[in-house]
């Protein structure tokens, strides 16, 4: 080999190396748990942060505190994971098994609360008014899908401003799909704003392929899905970061339906 060929290959090589490193390092420093109470202030802090326009944050932290956080940690139907990183909790994500909808799920888990803290919201800052009612067109659109048992959403992700860009939000989507594979889901989707490009890229990244453009109260949302059973779905899924090593056959779609009725 010349002296330039000698130097190309190491180029090349060192610039693969570089990203299986890269990628390896960022895997290994990181630690997805589900949430338990005790996290509700951070995820309350992450949420805010992150998202500081979202209806849910704009309802108040006390409703973060009291009404949201604690009713996905409880709910057999939502599961909370955190991502640890080396300087504590970095991101969380929840999802959700079945597309009836959060809001539906807090309206029948807190039948107070969330009303309440929605009134409150809309009188102590009326701006809100017009995200509520795309609140309720998309509750509307939902309602009219049937109940799919091997479907389920990621309803809400947030990764801290120091951590971003350290490859917590993808091990958080990973670990997310193959906990919902595992349990029987089919596919997975995500509903985020159409403007949202992090959010747009990171869910490309992690294997949500199927996209479609959705219009609620006049305003433009993007949904995206992924085939857990798909190649797309699969090769994430399988990819194997963060510490999730849970295998085990997927059940079928009615073993799954059942085990969620058993255990709600
Ligand atoms: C979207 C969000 C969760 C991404 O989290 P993150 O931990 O920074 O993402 P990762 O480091 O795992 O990034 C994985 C890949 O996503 C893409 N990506 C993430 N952030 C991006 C950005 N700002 N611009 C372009 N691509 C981005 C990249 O492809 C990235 O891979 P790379 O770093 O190797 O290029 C984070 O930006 C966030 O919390 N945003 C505010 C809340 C939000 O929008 N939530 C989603 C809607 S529910």
């Amino acid at each position: 080999m010349t002296a330039t060929g000698r130097e190309h290959f190491w180029e090349s090589a060192s610039v693969v190396d570089l990203a299986t490193v890269r990628a390896a390092r960022r895997a290994a420093g990181i630690r997805i748990r589900q949430a338990t109470l005790a996290d509700i202030p951070k995820l309350v802090e992450i949420h805010r942060e992150g998202m500081p326009d979202d209806f849910m944050v704009r309802l108040g932290s006390v409703f973060q505190r009291k009404v949201l956080f604690p009713a996905m940690i409880q709910s057999e139907d939502t599961c909370v994971y955190v991502a640890e990183h080396r300087f504590g909790v970095g991101g969380f994500l929840i999802t959700r098994e079945g597309y009836g909808g959060v809001v539906t799920q807090l309206l029948s888990s807190r039948p107070v609360w969330f009303p309440v803290s929605c009134l409150h919201g809309a009188l102590t800052h009326p701006s809100i008014l017009p995200q509520m009612w795309g609140v309720l067109a998309q509750l509307k659109s939902r309602n009219a899908e049937p109940e799919d048992c091997a479907s389920a959403e990621l309803f809400l992700m947030a990764v801290a401003k120091w951590a971003r860009r350290e490859g917590l939000g993808q091990a958080l989507v990973q670990h997310s799909a193959r906990q919902l594979r595992t349990r029987g889901a089919r596919t997975y989707r995500v509903l985020f704003h159409s403007m949202n490009v992090p959010a747009d890229r990171l869910y490309e990244h992690t294997g949500f392929t199927k996209e479609r453009v959705l219009c609620f109260a006049g305003q433009t949302w993007r949904q995206r899905e992924m085939d857990l059973r798909g190649t797309s779905g699969t090769a994430v899924v399988g990819e194997g970061m963060g510490r999730d090593s849970e295998g085990g056959s997927v059940p079928s779609e009615r073993e799954a339906c059942a085990h969620r009725k058993v255990t709600a």
